[in-house]
């Protein structure tokens, strides 16, 4: 725990009420927009707008939020039946069905999961995310991914992570409220922390499928959000995981990923979300 108000109990977090005060309502946040889009109760009136409006304008914006989540909860499996024990789950989200560390401790209930993210609603809801689990397997960090050194280095982590061994590294949905240069500076020194064995899961926007005038648009949809909304083309996102081994079937839309069961009525190109697993040599 880090950068907060003074912890109430064991878990090492502030309490809800101490961070209300750090919700920004009059801004529309991407962890409430998607909780949002994903049906959830967890987002208020400036969110819902800035929700219809974006999918006023791609329709298939709910769809990719559910796909994406759906991607990241197969990825998660495929890397513990593999035999990762160790994940690093970095904007993190709110708590929902599928949960990283439910997820792997459904394979191994000693896997051990740190979760990130800046947004206080999260850090509200984190002992939700702490719930079932011992605070010995399942951590959370009240941190920015700009700074990738203040997580690996901050105290709950290393005492729940040992960097020694494989850990992934989810940068779900995440990279993309990140503005050119950083994602590639932040994954170069996530990568160089981590040890041979260890995996990045990535999920990110993109604009490679949309006509001028909806590309155009994109920027005035978030103009007035919490953060920007930075799409990258498929070379961008290769290029972050130059060096790596791309697990199969490569990078592809996260609709596609793995992914035995009926992938809907939207289109790949319409759900407009990357997604890949890659293993750090
Ligand atoms: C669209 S949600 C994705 C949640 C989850 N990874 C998933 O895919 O289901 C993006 C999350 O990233 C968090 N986030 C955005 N920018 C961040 C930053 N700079 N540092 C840490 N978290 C960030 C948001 O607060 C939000 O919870």
């Amino acid at each position: 725990m880090s950068a907060a108000t003074p912890s109430d109990d064991e878990s090492g977090l502030p309490t809800a009420d101490d961070v209300l005060a750090r919700i920004d309502t009059t801004v529309a946040h991407p962890a409430r927009r998607y909780n949002y889009w994903l049906g959830g109760k967890d987002n208020f009136a400036v969110d819902r707008a800035s929700g219809d409006l974006i999918a006023g304008r791609f329709p298939a914006v709910p769809a990719a939020a559910r796909a994406n989540r759906a991607f990241a909860g197969r990825a998660v499996q495929y890397l513990a039946r593999r035999g990762i024990r160790q994940f690093l789950d970095i904007g993190t989200g709110l708590p929902g069905p599928g949960n990283t560390h439910e997820v792997a401790q459904r394979i191994d209930p000693l896997s051990r999961v740190v979760y990130v993210d800046n947004d206080p609603i999260v850090l509200a809801h984190a002992r939700a995310l702490l719930i079932g689990a011992t605070q010995y397997t399942v951590a959370y960090l009240d941190r920015d991914l700009r700074d990738p050194d203040g997580i690996l280095h901050d105290e709950a982590l290393s005492s729940t992570l040992d960097l020694a061994r494989p850990v992934a590294v989810l940068l779900v949905a995440v990279l993309h409220f990140i503005d050119h240069p950083e994602p590639h500076d932040i994954v170069a020194r996530l990568r160089q922390a981590l040890a041979p064995g260890s995996y990045v899961v990535l999920s990110h926007g993109t604009a490679d499928f949309l006509n001028e005038q909806d590309r155009a648009a994109l920027p005035g949809l978030t103009a007035r959000d919490a953060t920007g909304f930075y799409p990258r083309s498929r070379d961008d996102l290769l290029a972050l995981l130059d060096g790596l081994d791309l697990v199969k079937p490569g990078l592809v839309s996260v609709r596609d990923w793995r992914n035995p069961d009926d992938p809907g009525p939207f289109s790949a190109e319409e759900i407009g979300v990357y997604g890949a697993v890659a293993r750090i040599p």
